[in-house]
């Protein structure tokens, strides 16, 4: 099912998903959308920030089950300011969110198998639209350095794998034809390149 005026934004870490949603905000149709990301400032989502820092180690299954948990609440909760967001969607705001199923189906599938993600995944409706953030870790990995700190997933043989699990993902689900439209981005190019294609689509929806 399409969840429809839901759009995603996707890629590993440092592929500049979050420089493009600030981008976004700063524009005068601003106020037609709604921004989110996962993990949200649910409880749940609030307790995987601190695993992500590495302050608690989890077994990576149970972490698939916690993002999964977590966007049920982003979905159809009211645990956080940012839930609730199939609601949102429905009384026409276009919500966009950083992050969302794919992102288990990639991070987690690399933890803990396939198998467990796509289960735990299999309810949940799909975007209208999905931008894939196509990038090459070893330059994502040295935005995020400039960023700050490293997070748990933040190493060079982890987002190598998590990349080619994302172009593997991307072909599965165009080749199935569901409805949702992809863009893929070369999110190597300039924040206003990129930003530019977006709105080329985005604009659409307006
Ligand atoms: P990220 O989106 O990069 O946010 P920030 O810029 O605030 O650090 O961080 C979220 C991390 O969580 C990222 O490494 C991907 C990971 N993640 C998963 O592993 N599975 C999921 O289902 C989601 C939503 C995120």
């Amino acid at each position: 099912m399409i969840l429809k005026n839901f759009v995603v934004f996707e890629g590993i870490d440092g592929a500049g998903t979050s420089t493009q949603i600030n981008i976004l905000k700063e524009k005068k149709e601003a106020e037609r959308f709604f921004f989110t990301a996962e993990p949200t400032d649910s409880p749940t989502g609030k307790f995987l920030r601190t695993v992500l820092k590495g302050n608690v180690e989890l077994d990576p299954r149970t972490s698939a089950y916690l993002f999964a948990a977590d966007r049920a609440e982003h979905l159809w909760g009211k645990s956080g300011s940012n839930c609730g967001i199939e609601k949102k969607c429905s009384d026409g705001k276009i919500v966009i969110s950083d992050r969302y199923f794919f992102s288990s189906l990639t991070y987690q599938s690399v933890t803990c198998g396939e198998e467990l993600p796509r289960l735990l995944n299999s309810a949940f409706p799909l975007p209208q639209i999905l931008f894939f953030f196509k990038i090459s870790p070893e330059i994502s990995l040295k935005r995020v350095d400039v960023r700050g700190e490293r997070e748990i997933y933040e190493k060079i043989d982890f987002l190598q794998a998590t990349e080619e699990r994302y172009e593997k993902l991307m072909d599965e689900y165009e080749s199935k034809n569901t409805g949702m439209k992809i863009v893929r981005l070369d999110a190597s190019k300039s924040k206003e390149e990129v930003s530019a294609q977006i709105w080329q689509e985005l604009s659409k929806l307006l």
